[in-house]
């Protein structure tokens, strides 16, 4: 069906957003999913973190980053002082892009045109949260926060001025430390990531 102007209507607030979001056919990704997944967390928060898109246990409990990418990250916040509760948390993508694998749902990046149909709804969550830095967690995030693609390994870990005032910081996604196969290296990139996280902590004091 087309969509109608009540869809384009700007969202007035974040609560707004989430209440919208299982009507969106900005993309054909509702299809498959249980629920959009809105952001989480304190309309006035300084620190915005951007993920990529909700993963299984998000999907079906329509809240962001509380699978195991999400536990990591908790973990990794913790570890840099912040607190989850004080920050506000989303993703690029609100719904569920997976492949069926017999029983298991198994996530697939989305592509570069669902990105640009959900930054409607992260731009009017910048528009609204006013957050004074923004973390992407990986490369879609970036792509999306951004407005274009770049290396996450090039831009990682350094404050980027970003077009309406706030700070951009891209470090990588919780779920690539989940899938580096070798302790050490994983050691070593949580340790990085931890970093990260404290930069932007500190970006947002
Ligand atoms: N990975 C993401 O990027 N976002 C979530 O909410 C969960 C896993």
């Amino acid at each position: 069906p087309a969509r109608s102007a009540d869809e384009d209507r700007a969202p007035g607030s974040l609560a707004d957003i989430a209440a919208r979001l299982d009507g969106c056919r900005r993309c054909d990704l509702w299809r498959g999913a249980t629920q959009g997944v809105p952001g989480e967390g304190p309309a006035q928060a300084r620190l915005m973190f951007v993920g990529e898109q909700p993963g299984d246990q998000e999907d079906l409990s329509g809240k962001p980053f509380v699978g195991p990418a999400g536990k990591l990250f908790d973990r990794a916040l913790a570890e840099a002082g912040i607190d989850r509760s004080d920050v506000y948390v989303t993703n690029a993508v609100k719904h569920f892009k997976y492949e069926l694998r017999g029983k298991r749902r198994l996530h697939k990046t989305p592509d570069a045109g669902e990105v640009q149909a959900c930054r409607w709804w992260l731009d009017h969550e910048r528009r609204l949260a006013r957050p004074r830095v923004i973390v992407a967690l990986g490369g879609t995030a970036a792509r999306a926060v951004l407005g274009k693609a770049v290396a996450v390994t090039k831009v990682r870990g350094r404050p980027l001025a970003l077009e309406d005032g706030a700070e951009g910081l891209v470090t990588v996604h919780p779920s690539y430390l989940l899938r580096l196969p070798d302790e050490t290296a994983k050691a070593a990139a949580y340790k990085a990531f931890v970093e990260d996280l404290r930069t932007a902590g500190r970006l947002a004091r």
